[in-house]
């Protein structure tokens, strides 16, 4: 054998090149990852930017309880291990009738909705993506406030799909703009591209903002009205709808639908008990079920069942109402403490606001139009790097302006900061605050 015969073709060809689909570029480089990974390296770092829940109001005690109840019984325990079904356990999507007729303050006759149209999700995450899904084919148009929850803006992305802003103030969406919008699009032959409208009804992540009443049954009104060539649904993000501090107690968007056929309301006991089961769900309408549960069969025919049936019992033993009252008032001084530290290091600043929350995790805070608030920005630099604190910045929660389709998106303001109360405590939140206001100070000396 001659010596080029014996070299292996294998090492003198160059590999060929990785060809990734359309669908990771469209879901690629999200902001998510990269406050994520900010967070791992910089330990020091304050982080006013989680929106994760409080590790010390977690219900341990609760869990235990409910674990052991499960896994008592060895064929209710069996039962537990085994897989589920697509839509999820019977026994927690009863639970969830009577949780949802407390919610909506009726009887769960008058819900008007049966137990197989509650699906059981991974997080209410799995749901928002999988209506996304099983709606929008790319260049589909979502119609979102502005701002709105930025990874939902990264699932829209990542379908492909074209989320229209529409714009807001302190009562939520505003309904007149909304109409002007489905009148613009449909002017351009785009209305039949328009699917849904994606909501966050109350405290609203990131602005703390809520849709307010009227708006409420207007908007249920506005979709039924330009549902023409094809139904355009509405997606309400209830994922805040238990973390109520003060203020009225609003009705959902979903009870103002009495069709029980346009609104698709996604909870979630991601903030309200543990994120770390993953449970979430949706109550849906009944043409949306199979679809929905065809696409999810796809994904993982089936959440956590162990999980389900654990969450089943929190319920049944009463432990959820005891827990979510406890979590309100811990966060409720949280908040307080966000606004209190708000009002002793940043009052004295020219320009800069904030908004006071009745709920939720987040404070939603306005710089002068000067200061960028960006990754790149000289603020958040000096904020991470000197002052060691972090924050989110406000223009990932607009739709961006660059790839626009439709180029009917406006330029994303590049001055909001969203600042979490979730995770530190009020000594932290207070440290945090008064680190911000010098970053913030240091920038506005120099701009
Ligand atoms: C507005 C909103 N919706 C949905 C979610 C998803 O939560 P999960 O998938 O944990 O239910 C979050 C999480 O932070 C959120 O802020």
């Amino acid at each position: 054998m001659s010596s080029s015969q014996s070299v292996s073709p294998q090492k003198t060809r160059t590999s060929p090149p990785v060809v990734l689909s359309r669908r990771w570029h469209w879901a690629s480089r999200q902001a998510i990852s990269f406050l994520m990974q900010q967070a791992v390296e910089n330990p020091d770092v304050i982080s006013l930017a989680a929106g994760l829940v409080d590790p010390v109001t977690l219900p341990v005690e609760e869990t235990q309880s409910a674990v052991a109840d499960l896994l008592r019984d060895p064929a209710v325990a069996r039962h537990a291990l085994q897989y589920g079904t697509t839509a999820g356990s019977l026994r927690l999507r009863e639970q969830l009738l009577k949780y949802l007729a407390r919610l909506e303050k009726c009887s769960v006759k008058d819900l008007g909705l049966e137990s197989e149209q509650i699906v059981l999700t991974t997080g209410s995450q799995q749901l928002l993506s999988l209506v996304g899904e099983i709606l929008l084919d790319p260049e589909d148009i979502c119609l979102v406030a502005a701002p709105t929850y930025f990874v939902f803006l990264g699932t829209l992305n990542g379908l492909g799909a074209q989320a229209v802003a529409v714009k807001t103030d302190q009562d939520g969406m505003c309904m007149d703009a909304l109409e002007q919008k489905l009148a613009e699009l449909e002017s351009q032959g785009k209305l039949d591209r328009v699917k849904l409208i994606y909501l966050v009804s109350y405290y609203e992540n990131p602005s703390g903002l809520s849709l307010s009443a009227e708006r409420r049954e207007r908007v249920v009104d506005i979709a039924g009205r330009w549902s023409k060539n094809q139904k355009i649904f509405i997606l309400e993000d209830t994922a805040y709808r238990e973390l109520h501090y003060d203020g009225p107690v609003l009705p959902s968007v979903w009870s103002f639908d009495e069709s029980r056929e346009s609104v698709i309301q996604a909870l979630t006991f991601s903030k309200s008990y543990s994120p770390g089961l993953r449970v979430g769900f949706g109550a849906v309408p009944k043409s949306l079920v199979t679809p929905i549960c065809d696409r999810k069969g796809n994904e993982d025919f089936g959440s956590a069942n162990f999980n389900q049936n654990l969450l089943a019992i929190v319920h049944e033993q009463g432990l959820f109402e005891t827990h979510v009252e406890m979590l309100r008032n811990s966060y409720r001084e949280k908040r307080d403490a966000m606004l209190a530290a708000a009002d002793d290091y940043f009052s004295g600043l020219d320009g800069v606001d904030w908004v006071h929350p009745h709920g939720g995790l987040y404070v939603w805070m306005t710089l002068p139009e000067e200061i960028e608030t960006s990754f790149e920005s000289e603020l958040f630099q000096r904020a991470a790097q000197v002052d060691e604190v972090m924050y989110v910045p406000g223009e990932l929660c607009y739709p961006s302006a660059t790839d626009s389709m439709t180029g009917v998106n406006a330029s994303p303001p590049t001055n909001h900061m969203r600042l979490s109360f979730g995770v530190q405590t009020p000594e932290g939140i207070d440290e945090g605050m008064r680190r911000l206001a010098s970053a913030v100070r240091f920038t506005l000396d120099r701009s």
